[in-house]
């Protein structure tokens, strides 16, 4: 295979990104898009010049009729399952936007559907290719800090003003709220920079009057004696992204994108970081095409789906599993 042919599954405001990023790499060439939203498909073809593509309302309909190697779903969270299930019955590799699914149950048996199919999965968490959070993960596991003694996180984000009236405060849809949500990305760099296993967790969370939770404050007991607090607040202004990881020879400090390496008694050090190269879309067609290793596997998120569930069981909430 030269080129992958590539089905997009949900065509709102995530899926212009990925299409930007797909156009970029002469490998892939989209094929087809599916999505309920008239208007919503005809918004993204119309601005990429999509015309000679065809569209679809339902995705059944489109893996039936289009021949095509790889599908992007770009959905909501509960509809993630049962659109990976079909893509990968009809011989698709898959990149998933996040969540990968809502539970750990749904995650476990995608992975083992992709296995046995061999295709890749792959999740679209696209802080693993973002110089910040890869100098991070590398000073971690170098001991640029020390041993790491506790990690801070925080999102906050003007998520309840952007997000009323729409799918993601429907829990049917959603599967939860801002943790399910823009937080899953924020559990994605606690467990993939520090690489520990959560042993315990306590969350308390808040639902303002909504049907999902938009604040949630939760303290976590990672492996090796690392302490965690993950703060996500979407009742804020604006979006404001930090983590502090504190080592006993220092700490870095994130800061919207902003490095700052610290040490005892010492001047603060600010990282000049080297320019993006990779993406998650250029990713996931290198995988399929064999050129790199899948790099964020099923394998991998299906932990991120993990700690959210625990996370809202700490709260008292049930998951609310996908739409079969
Ligand atoms: N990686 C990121 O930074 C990032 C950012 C935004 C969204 N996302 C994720 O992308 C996904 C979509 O989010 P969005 O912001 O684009 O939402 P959106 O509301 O803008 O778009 C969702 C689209 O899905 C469509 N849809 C609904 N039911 C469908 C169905 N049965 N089949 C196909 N399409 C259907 C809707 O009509 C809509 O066009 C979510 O999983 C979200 O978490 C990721």
């Amino acid at each position: 295979m030269e080129t992958v042919r590539v089905g997009i599954i949900g065509t709102g405001g995530i899926s212009h990104v990925h299409v930007k990023q797909l156009r970029e790499i002469n490998t892939a060439q989209i094929v087809a898009v599916a999505d309920p939203s008239l208007e919503n498909r005809k918004q993204l073809i119309g601005k990429f010049n999509l015309e000679q593509i065809d569209e679809f309302n339902d995705h059944q309909d489109m893996l039936e009729t289009i021949p095509m190697d790889a599908v992007l779903i770009c959905s909501p969270h509960t509809l993630h399952y049962q659109q990976v299930v079909d893509s990968i019955q009809h011989g698709c590799h898959v990149l998933i936007e996040k969540p990968m699914a809502c539970t750990l149950d749904e995650a476990e048996q995608l992975i083992e559907l992709a296995k046995k199919a061999k295709r890749v999965l792959q999740v679209s968490y696209q802080r693993h290719f973002e110089p910040s959070f890869l100098y991070i993960r590398e000073a971690l596991s170098k001991g640029t800090i020390g041993k790491l003694t506790s990690v801070t996180a925080s999102l906050y984000q003007d998520w309840k003003h952007l997000t009323t009236g729409t799918w993601r405060q429907n829990p049917s849809l959603s599967g939860g709220g801002m943790l399910m949500d823009s937080g899953s990305h924020i559990v994605d760099v606690l467990l993939w920079t520090t690489g520990l296993k959560p042993l315990e967790v306590e969350c308390k969370l808040e639902k303002h009057k909504t049907h999902v939770e938009l604040d949630s404050f939760t303290t976590i007991r990672f492996e090796n004696n690392v302490v965690a607090g993950l703060n996500i607040v979407g009742n804020a202004p604006c979006w404001h992204e930090t983590y502090v990881f504190c080592g006993e020879n220092g700490a870095i400090f994130y800061d919207n994108g902003k490095i700052v390496l610290r040490r005892l008694g010492n001047e603060a050090i600010i990282h000049e970081l080297p320019p993006q190269t990779n993406n998650s879309d250029k990713s996931f067609i290198d995988a399929i095409l064999g050129i790199t290793e899948v790099k964020v596997p099923g394998e991998f998120a299906k932990e991120v789906v993990a700690l959210t569930e625990q996370i809202y069981r700490a709260a008292g909430y049930q998951a609310i599993t996908s739409v079969k």
